[in-house]
C-alpha cells in the first residue's frame, strides 16, 4: 500500500515523463521541419557535401591528408572535420563555413577522444578493470568538458569491441572479454560523454564503435576477418553496441572487418536490419577511417561501386576518404543510388548537428576561458590519479611484500622508468606527451623526500632495434642503449645494490597495443626478462609494476616475481597512483576484465566459453579423448574477475529467497562478505550464472551482476543480488530471446574462479 506522499510523488514522476516526452515529441518535430526547411534549399552537391569528413591538413591517425579544406568548406562539400588540434583552427574553419557558404551550415568537429582529452585517464581496458560505473562515467564527463571547451563536439567513444584474443592490439581500447561488463560500461561512457543534453556546451556526441565484431579479428592480427555465427553475435558480442544505443548514443562507426562474408561497412543486414530496423538506432553511421576505399580491397568493386554500395548499406557519412564526394552524384545519374538514400544521409547527419545545438550557435563549443578553467585543473587531475589508482590490479603479493614502507631507499629500475610520454598509452591524440610526467618524476613528486628512489633503465625495451621502433611510434620513443646488455645490467645492479627494495618497471610500451599493434607472442619481451632474472638474483625483494595493453603470459613471472602490479597505462598521473598504491595510501582493488592466459596458444581464452561434449572432469588437468591440452591445463594464469587487494575479504553463505523462481517473480541470492584484514579496502562481489539445460548450448557462466563494496577493517556488509526472468534470457537458435523453464546455478564470489554455487529453477 502506497501513502498519500509517494502517490503524489509517483503522479508527478509520471507528469514528468509525460512533459518529457511531449517536449522531446516538439523537440523532434521542431528539428524535422527545421531539417526539411534547409533540405528544401540543398543542391545534390551541398547534400553530398554534407556526408564527407575529412582530416584538418594533417595526417593524425592515418595517412590521409585531405585536400583543398578551405575551397571544400566555402562550397559547402565539407561535413565534418577530423582531428582538428586547436580552438583557433577549429574556429576559423567554422567561421568560413558559417561566413563564407552559400548555406552555413556549420561543421561537426570530431577527434579520438578515448580516455581523456587532455587530462588523460588509464586506457580502457584498465577503467575496465575499476568496475566502477561511476567512476568511468566521471572520466567521460570530463573528457567532454575539456574537448568541447576546445570546440570538438564529436567524439570517436566507446569502443565496445568485445575482444577474447590478447594477441589483438586494440583490446586495450575496449572493455575485455565480457558481455555483461561491456554493456554496462558502454552506458555509463555514453551518459559521460553525452550528459542529459546534448545540446549544452560541455557535452560530445559519443560514437560507438566498432559496428560490428572488430574485436574477433581471426588469429586477432587487426583488420582480419570475422565469421561468427548468428547465435554468438546475438548472446555474445552485439549487445555492448545495443547497450550504448539504448543510453542515447548519437553516431556509430562501422567497423573494417568482413562479417560472414560482407565487410561491415557495406553489410546492409547489420546497419539497417540490426541497428535501424531491430534496434530503433535513429542517430547515424559513420564509417571507419577510408572503410569505403577499402572495400575495393575486400574484392567488391571499385569506388564508385563500393561507395553506393555502402550509402545504400547504411552508412551516413565518410571519414576520409572521398568515395561519396568524388562518385555519389555519379551514381544517382546512372540509377545506382537514389536521392532518396542520398536525403537520408544528409538529413541524419544535419539531425546531429542539430541536436548539438551548432545550428543555433556555431560556436557555442568553443571558449578559450573555459578552456583555460577546465583543462588539466586540478580537480581533473586529482580524478585521474584517482581512476589510475583504482584502474591497478594486485596479480600477487607473497609474503605481504606490498604495501611498501615510506622509508630507505628504493630502486627503480627497467625501460620503462623514465618515459613520460608512454604512461597516456595508446590512444591519446590530444596528450600532452611532453609534459606528462614519468613513473619516476611522478613517483619523486608524490614520495618528496619520505622515500630515496634511485633509478636506472636497466635493458632497452626490446632487443630488436627494428621492433622497438615499430613499438614507439608517434612520439612515445624510449632511447636505446646500444652497449652489450651485460654492461648495461651490471650498471643497473650497481644502482639497485643501493636499494632496500627494487620496483622493475617492466612491459609493452604504450604503442606494442593499440591499432596495428597485434603481437604473436604476448610475454614480457625476453631481453626484460633478463634483466628481472638478474634482479631477483640480488635476493632483494622485488615487486613488479607492468605496463600493459592487454592480457600478458606471466608463467614464469608468477612464480618467481614475489609481488606483481599490474597498471596497465595510467594516464597523466601514473606516477602518482603508483605511489599511492605500492606505499599503501591507496588499497589496489582492480579486477582483471579480461583473463591472462598461461600460454598464448590457449587464445582466445574466457570464462564464459561451452562446456562441450568432453569436459574435463573435476580436479584434472589432462585426460586422453577430454577437451584439453597435452602441455598446458586449461586453466588460465589469472581468471577473469581475478585481482588482490592488501587487506582480505570473508565470504559467508551464499543464501537463495527461493529455489523455484516464478516468471513473474524475484530470487534475491544474498552474501555476506567480510572484510578480515587490516586495511580498509574495496572488493567487487561478482555474480554469474548458468542454464544448465536449454534448447542450445550455455556458457558455463556468465556475469549477470556485480556490487563494488567498501570495507573498514572489521566490517561486513550483506549483498543482495535480484534475479529475474529477465537476467535468465538469452538468444535462442530462432533468435527469439526468451528464458526456458528448468535448472540453474548461480555463484558468487572474488573472481570467476573462486565461487560458491547454489542451484534453482525456474517454472
Ligand atoms: C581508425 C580507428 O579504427 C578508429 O577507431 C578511429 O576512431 C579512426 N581511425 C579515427 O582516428
Amino acid at each position: 500500500m502506497k501513502t498519500h506522499t509517494q502517490l503524489v510523488i509517483l503522479a508527478c514522476l509520471a507528469l514528468g515523463i509525460v512533459k518529457n516526452e511531449a517536449f522531446s515529441q516538439q523537440h523532434n518535430n521542431d528539428m524535422d521541419r527545421f531539417v526539411s526547411e534547409l533540405m528544401s534549399r540543398m543542391t545534390i552537391d551541398e547534400k553530398i557535401g554534407q556526408l564527407n569528413l575529412v582530416t584538418a591538413g594533417e595526417a593524425v591517425t592515418g595517412s590521409v591528408v585531405s585536400t583543398d579544406v578551405e575551397s571544400k568548406i566555402k562550397e559547402g562539400k565539407i561535413g565534418g572535420i577530423f582531428s582538428m588540434s586547436t580552438p583557433q583552427r577549429i574556429r576559423a574553419a567554422q567561421e568560413l563555413a558559417v561566413n563564407h557558404s552559400r548555406l552555413k551550415i556549420p561543421i561537426i568537429f570530431g577527434m579520438d577522444v578515448i580516455h581523456g582529452y587532455k587530462t588523460m585517464f588509464p586506457i580502457p581496458l584498465g577503467l575496465a578493470a575499476s568496475w566502477d560505473m561511476e567512476l568511468i562515467q566521471e572520466t567521460a564527463r570530463i573528457a567532454a568538458m575539456e574537448a568541447s571547451a576546445d570546440g570538438l563536439n564529436w567524439t570517436f567513444s566507446p569502443m565496445v569491441d568485445i575482444s577474447r584474443d590478447a594477441r589483438w592490439g586494440r583490446i586495450s581500447e575496449g572493455s575485455g572479454e565480457d558481455t555483461y561488463l561491456g554493456s554496462r560500461i558502454a552506458e555509463a561512457m555514453v551518459r559521460g560523454y553525452q550528459g542529459d543534453d546534448l545540446a549544452a556546451h560541455n557535452t560530445l556526441m559519443a560514437c560507438v564503435k566498432h559496428f560490428a565484431l572488430y574485436g574477433a579479428a581471426e588469429a586477432g592480427r587487426d583488420y582480419n576477418t570475422t565469421d561468427m555465427s548468428l547465435h554468438r553475435m546475438y548472446n555474445e558480442y552485439l549487445p555492448p553496441y545495443k547497450a550504448a544505443i539504448d543510453a542515447g548514443a548519437g553516431s556509430v562507426m562501422t567497423a573494417f572487418n568482413d562479417i560472414n562474408g560482407v565487410p561491415a561497412t557495406a553489410n546492409k543486414w547489420l546497419m539497417t536490419d540490426v541497428l535501424r530496423n531491430q534496434w530503433g538506432f535513429t542517430g547515424f553511421v559513420v564509417t571507419d577511417y577510408t572503410a569505403v576505399n577499402e572495400l575495393i580491397d575486400h574484392g567488391l568493386g571499385d569506388l564508385q561501386e563500393v561507395s553506393a554500395l555502402s550509402l545504400k548499406a547504411g552508412v551516413e557519412m565518410d571519414m576520409v576518404g572521398e568515395g561519396f564526394l568524388t562518385t555519389l552524384k555519379k551514381s544517382l545519374d546512372e540509377g545506382k543510388v537514389s536521392a532518396a538514400d542520398i536525403d537520408r544521409a544528409c538529413r541524419l547527419v544535419l539531425e546531429a548537428k542539430y541536436k548539438l545545438g551548432l545550428f543555433e550557435d556555431p560556436f557555442r563549443y568553443i571558449d578559450d576561458n573555459r578552456a583555460k578553467e577546465v583543462i588539466l585543473n586540478a580537480e581533473h587531475l586529482a580524478k585521474a590519479r584517482t581512476a589510475a589508482g583504482k584502474s591497478f590490479v594486485l596479480l600477487k603479493n607473497e609474503g605481504h611484500v606490498l604495501p611498501l614502507k615510506k622509508q630507505g631507499t628504493v630502486a627503480l629500475i627497467g625501460p620503462l622508468t623514465n618515459t613520460g610520454a608512454n604512461m597516456p598509452g595508446t590512444w591519446s591524440v590530444s596528450a600532452d606527451l611532453e609534459n606528462t610526467p614519468s613513473l619516476l618524476e611522478g613517483m619523486c613528486d608524490a614520495l618528496g623526500n619520505q622515500v630515496k628512489i634511485v633509478h636506472h633503465h636497466g635493458s632497452n625495451l626490446l632487443e630488436d632495434a627494428a621492433y622497438q621502433e615499430r613499438a614507439t611510434m608517434f612520439g612515445r620513443t624510449i632511447p636505446r642503449d646500444e652497449r652489450p646488455e651485460q654492461e648495461v645490467i651490471a650498471e643497473a645492479l650497481a644502482v639497485a645494490g643501493q636499494a632496500d627494495v627494487i620496483i622493475a618497471a617492466l612491459g609493452e610500451s604504450s604503442e606494442m597495443s593499440g591499432e596495428s599493434s597485434s603481437r604473436t607472442d604476448i610475454s614480457i619481451p625476453a631481453v626484460q626478462q633478463r634483466l628481472l632474472a638478474k634482479l631477483l638474483e640480488t635476493g632483494k625483494p622485488v615487486v613488479l609494476v607492468l605496463f600493459t595493453g592487454r592480457p600478458l603470459t606471466l608463467t614464469w613471472e608468477n612464480e618467481h616475481v614475489p609481488a606483481i602490479l599490474n597498471v596497465w597505462f595510467g594516464g597523466t598521473e601514473t606516477g602518482k597512483a603508483v605511489a599511492d598504491v605500492l606505499f599503501g595510501d591507496v588499497n589496489p582493488s582492480g579486477k582483471l576484465p579480461a583473463t591472462f592466459p598461461q600460454h598464448v596458444g590457449q587464445v582466445p581464452l574466457y570464462y564464459s566459453h561451452k562446456n562441450t561434449g568432453r569436459p574435463l572432469a573435476d580436479g584434472q588437468w589432462f585426460q586422453k579423448f577430454r577437451s584439453n591440452y597435452l602441455d598446458v591445463s586449461n586453466d588460465p594464469l589469472y581468471p577473469f574477475g581475478y585481482g588482490l587487494s592488501y587487506t582480505t575479504f570473508a565470504y559467508g553463505e551464499l543464501t537463495l529467497s527461493t529455489t523455484e523462481l516464478q516468471r513473474d517473480g524475484k530470487l534475491q541470492v544474498s552474501v555476506d562478505v567480510a572484510n578480515t584484514g587490516d586495511y580498509a579496502g574495496e572488493e567487487v562481489v561478482q555474480l554469474y550464472i548458468r542454464d544448465l539445460a536449454g534448447s542450445v548450448t550455455r556458457p558455463v557462466k556468465e556475469l549477470k551482476g556485480f556490487r563494488k563494496l567498501h570495507l573498514a577493517p572489521g566490517q561486513s556488509q550483506q549483498v543482495t543480488f535480484d534475479l529475474t526472468e529477465e537476467d535468465l534470457k538469452f538468444y535462442n537458435a530462432e533468435l527469439e530471446y526468451v528464458a526456458e523453464p528448468g535448472e540453474f546455478a548461480v555463484f558468487v564470489g572474488t573472481n570467476a574462479r573462486d565461487v560458491q554455487e547454489k542451484r534453482f529453477t525456474l517454472q
